[in-house]
């Protein structure tokens, strides 16, 4: 690993979650520190989507603001860890001094294929999840896959949920995970599904024409999931794909499709993440998704068959129905 364009940079911002930067601090310095030249300010904050709240961005800036090393347009941050830590520090990236370099170096598999690919960058409110954001691009993305050694089994399989995404995308990735027999996250498959998200992302950078969208599969109930239950987010995209496929999709092969990806090839075991709800709280959590095209309907990414996307346009009422048959009338209020 190298960070060469740092040789110029005078100050450098680390931000990073507890976990990730009490395990790696020496390995990540010992990187950083074969330039003399670097000033080394730090921003350490809480894992997972705790993480990315206003307080936690004030927090976050006041320290940087008020550290007595020289901060300025030169500077750049690099931030260290999975996706809830790149959608955080590039928001921070993004708005300090409007705009400053910034890096990130990857350590979850769902970072590496997904989330530090494409410069969308978050924060969440109570109202939902990633509502604050800025499309700010990193000038440089570091993968190293020496971090996926630590990574829990959750984790890996949240990452595998985005994977499984693409394969329905992209038919090239489709058939490398079909030739596994095993999910076995190698170079190849990373790479593949960088590639891809790449490629839709330089159509449609701030998601303008509809392009981008597709990348959405699985999202608007997964972020609604993951918001209700908190789930991981891959784990919850899953289920939102699984959703999408079943209440909205016609071609019912798609569906065992995915029970062979997640049941036969990753080993997830989707049905133990599910839990009952209020039909009438998930509603409420998608009808706050950005992807609302009005007051009446919502845009969905479903599948007409693997590689071919559709954007569909469905009423929050027939929404409703299908959540009713999914949690059971029981929970509405
Ligand atoms: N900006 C985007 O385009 C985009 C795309 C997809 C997802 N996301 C966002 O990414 C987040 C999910 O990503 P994530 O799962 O990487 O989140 P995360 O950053 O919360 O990481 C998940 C967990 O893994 C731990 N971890 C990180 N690296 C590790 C390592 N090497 N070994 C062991 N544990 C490690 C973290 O401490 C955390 O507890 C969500 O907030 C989601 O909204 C953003």
């Amino acid at each position: 690993m190298q960070i060469s364009k740092h040789k110029t940079t005078k100050t450098i911002i680390i931000i990073s979650d507890s976990y990730v930067w009490k395990k790696y601090q020496n390995y990540i310095l010992k990187m950083l520190k074969k330039n003399n030249s670097v000033e080394i300010i730090k921003w350490i904050g809480p894992r997972g989507e705790k993480l990315k709240s206003i307080k936690n961005y004030e927090l976050a800036t006041n320290h940087i603001l008020s550290s007595s090393h020289d901060i300025n347009k030169n500077s750049t941050l690099i931030a260290i860890g999975g996706g809830a830590v790149s959608d955080f520090a590039g928001f921070i990236a993004s708005t300090l001094l409007r705009g400053i370099k910034w890096t990130i170096i990857p350590t979850t598999l769902l970072s590496m294929v997904d989330a530090s690919i494409g410069g969308k960058t978050a924060l969440n409110t109570a109202a939902g999840k990633n509502l604050l954001g800025t499309f700010y691009p990193p000038s440089k993305i570091i993968v190293d896959l020496h971090f996926l050694k630590s990574l829990s089994m959750l984790d890996y399989y949240s990452g595998y949920g985005e994977i499984i995404k693409y394969a329905f995308l992209s038919s090239k990735i489709n058939k490398l995970l079909k030739r596994l027999d095993k999910v076995h996250v190698n170079e190849k498959i990373i790479n593949e599904c960088i590639a891809y998200k790449n490629k839709i992302v330089k159509q449609d950078p701030r998601e303008e024409k509809g392009i981008r969208t597709i990348l959405n599969f699985g999202h608007t109930f997964g972020h609604a999931f993951e918001k209700a239950f908190n789930l991981p987010h891959g784990i919850a995209v899953l289920w939102g794909i699984e959703f999408i496929l079943r209440h909205f999709s016609k071609n019912q092969k798609l569906l065992s499709t995915f029970y062979d990806f997640t049941t036969n090839i990753a080993n997830i075991k989707i049905d133990l993440y599910k839990k009952k709800a209020n039909p009438s709280l998930i509603l409420n959590f998608i009808c706050k998704d950005k992807k609302r095209s009005s007051s009446t309907h919502i845009k969905l990414v479903t599948l007409e068959k693997i590689g071919k996307p559709r954007v569909i346009e469905v009423t929050i009422n027939d929404i409703r129905k299908k959540l009713i048959k999914e949690f059971g009338h029981e929970y509405i209020c």
